[in-house]
């Protein structure tokens, strides 16, 4: 392998531009030329490639987002669009990709890879963290962060008020942003796809709230969650049933996407980096790079696709018992 390409594809995340510099200098560590190509796999369809060395990723590691810039490519989707990919690469002399994103990043990758035996490493980034074969996929530590940072300032005019606030946080199919800030921000309930707890619980449980003497409360639901109701809805149904509570609602949205990585985040791309690049560098390829037990772990990409990211359930009992 002579020449490596690097993208990122799908949602964007904080700890990418981080991973596209370990890439880049692991390449010049190795004396192997390395490509940038923008706009994730429109740009490999289109050529729109630009050759990166070391000094080209300098000031970027504390910085949020991509400057590689993202999309989602439905021409890639295509046979033909595939087809002028790989020829486009060919023609650039690019014989590997390291290719940054979640599952349909992956997906893409794995159905390109194999129709035309080029080698592909994936390194997982979504603030979801919902990618099989990692604990962490980058992006998800700043993200729970920044709801962290947005919660608590929400908690104060909650209390201030005494309302009760039901507070969306992104993740489309999975619940451990959720999940994991419900418990760092102390909330009442948490709600996730993973596990529905039914309108009827959740009732109950803003009751025994209240009559535990609480004033205000916090309510963080998973924008993928499976009640039934969208948090304005959810709000409606509060207010109807249990007129005492005043209640709010805060969609977080895409300020969760943004902001400077995270120190976890960065060095957990800078590892992933050297990983994916040594990786192709020994032959592997169809393989994502991820962290297991604190250690850089190859799983197929198949399998990193199709599996499940297990979501830690010990969290709700723990934030059950924390609501006490
Ligand atoms: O997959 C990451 C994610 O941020 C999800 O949590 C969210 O549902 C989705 O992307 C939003 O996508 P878009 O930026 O295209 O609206």
């Amino acid at each position: 392998i002579k020449k490596i390409g690097v993208m990122t594809s799908g949602g964007d995340a904080p700890g990418m531009n981080a991973a596209i510099r370990s890439v880049v200098r692991t390449c010049a560590y190795h004396n192997i030329e390395c490509i940038g190509i923008y706009r994730g796999y429109d740009g490999v369809i289109e050529g729109d490639y630009k050759p990166m060395n070391a000094r080209s990723v300098k000031g970027i590691i504390n910085k949020g987002g991509t400057i590689l810039k993202s999309a989602r490519s439905d021409v890639f989707r295509t046979v033909e669009g595939r087809k002028k990919a790989y020829n486009n690469l060919s023609k650039a002399g690019i014989d590997a990709l390291v290719t940054i994103g979640g599952d349909g990043t992956f997906t893409g990758a794995l159905i390109f890879s194999k129709e035309f035996n080029f080698p592909v490493i994936g390194i997982p980034g979504t603030i979801d963290n919902d990618i099989y074969g990692t604990s962490h996929t980058l992006g998800f530590d700043t993200a729970l962060n920044t709801v962290v940072e947005a919660i608590d300032k929400i908690r104060d005019t909650a209390s201030s008020h005494n309302r009760l606030f039901f507070i969306e946080v992104m993740g489309r199919d999975a619940g451990h942003i959720a999940l994991n800030t419900g418990v760092g921000a102390g909330a009442e309930e948490i709600l996730i796809p993973e596990e529905d707890l039914g309108l009827d619980r959740l009732l109950e449980s803003l009751k025994r709230s209240k009559q535990s003497g609480k004033t205000s409360s916090i309510v963080v639901v998973a924008e993928g969650d499976k009640i039934g109701k969208n948090v304005f809805e959810l709000r409606d149904y509060v207010e109807e049933h249990m007129s005492y509570y005043d209640v709010r609602v805060s969609v977080l949205g895409h300020i969760q996407r943004g902001g400077s990585p995270s120190c976890f985040d960065r060095v957990l791309a800078s590892r992933m980096g050297v990983k994916a690049v040594e990786s192709l560098l020994k032959g592997k390829s169809n393989y994502m790079v991820g962290l297991l037990n604190n250690k850089m772990e190859l799983t197929p990409l198949k399998q990193a696709i199709k599996g499940k990211s297990t979501i830690n359930l010990e969290l709700l009992r723990v934030s059950d018992i924390m609501t006490t």
